[in-house]
């Protein structure tokens, strides 16, 4: 599995990418390494907080020596449900992440990226913030308001906007002129054709 990953952001730095997002979030494979109630493994990939982040951890570990750390980040959703991923208690899952953020830090890659939904309650950020110096980003549910607000707070680097872009592709555009915002049409989501897509109105 580690090498199938590896070999992945190879192909990817070759086909001509930046570098690669490696999905630790909502619910994927690798969270559900990280969780206790799905990481049923008695080796070293399961058990305590180390071995349950071990096999994120390795993975980045070999891809970067591949492509570089630099080249890497790494997308994450404290206590997410998603995909029926059961909760655990706050303690560990904070300790979880401060582990996995120091060690992130240790490996030296690009950012860490937080898919913030449900919120993540602020001790996780401190710790987060506190152990992992390079870029963090946020995303989930932000406005232009709330996540200029998270930048000067310093509580993020950089913001990322998913629904907000694919209904109005002159996102960008419309911030900068104070313009109104199109609404996601949540019909067409997830659905296959231009409906939702292409179909969005630009500025003039
Ligand atoms: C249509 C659509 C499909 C998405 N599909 C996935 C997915 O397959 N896996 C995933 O981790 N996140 C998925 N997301 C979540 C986005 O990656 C991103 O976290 C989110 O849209 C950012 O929050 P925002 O839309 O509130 O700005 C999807 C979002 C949308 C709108």
């Amino acid at each position: 599995m580690i090498s199938s990953f590896v070999t992945a952001a190879a192909n990817a730095i070759r086909a001509g990418f930046d570098g690669v997002e490696l999905h630790g979030a909502n619910g994927y494979i690798l969270e559900q390494s990280l969780n206790p109630h799905i990481n049923n493994r008695t080796d070293i990939y399961g058990g305590n907080i180390e071995n349950r982040c071990r096999l994120l951890l390795d993975i980045i570990r070999e891809i970067s020596k591949v492509i570089g750390a630099e080249k890497v980040g790494v997308r994450v959703s404290p206590y997410s449900t998603l995909g029926d991923i059961p909760a655990y208690n706050a303690e560990e899952t904070d300790q979880t992440y401060a582990y996995l953020a120091s060690e992130l830090n240790h490996l030296g890659i690009a950012y860490i990226h937080i898919s913030d939904s449900p919120a993540i309650p602020e001790k996780t950020h401190q710790q987060i913030r506190s152990n992992f110096t390079n870029t963090l980003i946020y995303c989930n549910g932000l406005t232009p308001e709330t996540a200029a607000a998270k930048i000067s707070d310093g509580s993020a680097d950089l913001v990322a906007f998913g629904r907000s872009f694919l209904a109005n592709p002159d996102f960008v555009k419309r911030i900068e002129k104070n313009a109104p915002f199109n609404d996601v049409d949540y019909m067409s989501l997830y659905t296959p054709g231009e409906q939702g897509y292409t179909n969005y109105a630009i500025l003039p």
